[in-house]
């Protein structure tokens, strides 16, 4: 097995050789324009035209669905491949042998650690397979029969159960050259004065396996009324439950997903898959995760919530759309009639039952579940819950979608039209002669947060671009030039000779990486006299913005200061406001 990281000088050679365009061609039909290629992003379904390649930035970006990225990230996603596997299937592709790999930070001895950690579990877990066929387990078997699954399904996810003696799998693990201490590491064992013992005691056991096929750990389920009724591995060396999801293993086999449907229980996902419903899996016993959130948009553009309906799945509901939201992931609802939960939705009505629900739109699942807490009887309560929903519907960016969420939301409150509208911050959609009116009472729009003003933003933004273009003299452009650090970093990548590209990759948070990416977007378009002049002007608004930031420093420390202290502090303050004056003005 590989193991450590890629040379870098390697990778660079990679980059270089798997050029975006023919990677991205692979898979979508671009059409050249202008200095760039457009194509149907292959991330969310779209019938024009917003997926663009820029073979000299050697990235991707869409406008739409803001998946951006290098040649590697573009692979990671289309192939749900993690970056190893990504980089791998690249260089086969432009006939590179793999190198020999550099040793990681992770040390040798805890990589091996864990290797010992998958080994344990991969073994507990054929035992615990080999013992659902016995006949002194056969109340175990008759349970899962009970539940309606069938001897595939029971393979297919490798079902098993614990054996009759209280150390059974302990043993068992030791004569394959298992010490204790690694089946206690492993969650496998648990020590008790003195003695070691199996962790699960008469349960069903269901392994969880990871996308690449490790077995992290195993969640049991109580035969009967037993608590707690699902028992699962606690954190180990290899598992951590909010990172990963149940049946992860099979969604990476299933190839362009529309969606995946995110449940709550094991059951619901065995079952389910039993139907022959593609794309399902949960969470591990805890609320959805941002990691979470993050994997599962690797295997589709869309995510279908269908959580139990008592009163806390609900609230688990609102709980991860926020957090797909956050994400960037469209996420939307189903809701199962009579409260029922997937396992026994599947069980009454089978996979055709399934297609003919309708999943709800995030928004007005939210405004449905709102409608519990107030009273629309009253003015008072058609008031907060039009306060309350407004906060939902001022995240609804298309106007068309808007309109229909007001026009419900009239219906409920009695408000009108433009009443909500301002309410939610969009005064622009009121007729133009009525917006004065209204604009007063608007709120704006949410807007993110950068620390620092616009100008300065603009300013290191158009720079950024500037470099970009690879046409800026030398030494026009420093790094320190840049207030923000995370420009600065990106200026010093540019400067470096790195690709945009390149410089996207290195970002995890598909987030910030859209909004990193969102600066490669334009096209300065000037000449290059006009560019020169164009960055000076951003170096002296950047140089001008120091300035001022550092005699707001000194100022905010006047009041405590006393005698020679605060007469030399005040003199820097004059001449800084002098060197400002001088900054401001045009060469
Ligand atoms: P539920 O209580 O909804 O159970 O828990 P379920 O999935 O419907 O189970 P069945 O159908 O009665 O067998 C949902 C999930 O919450 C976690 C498990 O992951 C379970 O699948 N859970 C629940 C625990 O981890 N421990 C528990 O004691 C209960
Ligand atoms: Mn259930």
């Amino acid at each position: 097995m590989l193991a450590g990281r890629f040379p870098q000088a390697w990778l660079d050679e990679l980059r270089e050789r798997a050029d975006i365009v023919q990677v991205v061609s692979r898979y979508v039909q671009l059409t050249p324009k202008g200095a760039r290629y457009w194509g149907l992003c292959p991330f969310h379904g779209e019938k024009t035209a917003s997926f663009s390649v820029n073979p000299q930035r050697q990235m991707y970006y869409c406008f739409g669905c803001h998946a951006s990225g290098s040649s590697v990230n573009f692979v990671m996603e289309i192939e749900h491949l993690e970056f190893r596997d990504a980089v791998k299937l690249l260089a086969e592709q432009v006939h590179m042998e793999l190198p020999q790999m550099v040793e990681s930070r992770e040390s040798a001895a805890s990589r091996s650690e864990k290797e010992r950690l998958y080994e344990a579990n991969r073994q507990c877990a054929r035992f615990f397979h080999a013992q659902l066929w016995k006949k002194e387990n056969e109340q175990v078997l008759s349970y899962l029969y009970g539940r309606g699954l069938d001897d595939g399904t029971i393979r297919v996810f490798g079902l098993g159960s614990t054996p009759p003696r209280i150390d059974g799998a302990t043993l068992a693990l030791r004569e394959q050259g298992f010490t204790d201490d690694e089946l206690v590491r492993a969650g496998i064992s648990v020590r008790r004065d003195g003695r070691v013992y199996d962790m699960f005691r008469q349960r069903a056991i269901f392994p969880i396996i990871d996308a690449q096929g490790h077995v992290l750990g195993f969640g049991g389920r109580a035969l009967g009324d037993a608590k707690p009724k699902y028992l699962n591995t606690g954190d180990t060396p290899v598992f951590n439950k909010r990172l990963g999801v149940f049946a992860a293993n099979l969604l990476k086999k299933q190839r362009g997903l529309k969606r995946v449907i995110l449940v709550e229980g094991y059951m619901d996902v065995v079952s389910l898959v039993q139907a022959g419903v593609p794309g399902v899996c949960a969470t591990l016993g805890t609320a959805l995760t941002i990691e979470q959130a993050r994997l599962l948009k690797r295997y589709a553009p869309e995510i279908w919530v269908s959580y139990d309906g008592d009163a806390a799945g609900q609230h688990a509901i609102l709980r991860a759309l926020d957090i797909f939201e956050e994400e960037g992931v469209r996420a939307r609802v189903l809701d199962f009639p009579g409260g029922m939960d997937p396992d026994e939705f599947i069980r009454a009505y089978g996979p055709q039952g399934l297609e003919q629900l309708e999943p709800m739109e995030a928004t007005d699942y939210r405004m449905k579940q709102e409608m519990a807490g107030h009273d629309l009887s009253t003015q008072e309560g058609r008031t907060s819950y039009a306060i309350a929903c407004s906060k939902y519907l001022a995240r609804v960016k298309e106007p068309v979608e808007l309109e229909n969420y007001i026009q419900k939301l009239m219906i409920s409150t009695g408000f009108t039209r433009e009443v909500l509208l301002a309410q939610i911050g969009r005064t622009e959609l009121i007729a133009k002669d009525r917006q004065a009116t209204y604009r007063r009472a608007a709120r704006p729009l949410e807007e993110k947060a950068e620390g620092v003003d616009m100008e300065t933003s603009t300013a290191e933004k158009q720079l950024l671009l500037l470099l970009a273009e690879g046409r800026l003299e030398a030494g026009a452009v420093a790094a320190d030039d840049f207030i923000t650090p995370q420009r600065r970093d990106m200026a010093q990548k540019l400067l470096s000779g790195m690709t945009p590209g390149a410089i996207l990759e290195e970002i995890d948070d598909e987030q910030e990486r859209a909004r990193a990416a969102q600066v490669f977007q334009r096209d300065s378009g000037a000449d290059a006299e006009q560019e020169l002049r164009m960055a000076g002007d951003c170096l002296r608004i950047l140089h001008r913005k120091r300035i001022e930031q550092r005699i707001a420093e000194l100022t905010a420390q006047l009041p405590g200061l006393k005698g020679e202290d605060k007469r030399s502090t005040l003199l820097k303050i004059q001449e800084l406001t002098k060197e400002r004056q001088t900054a401001g003005r045009k060469e």
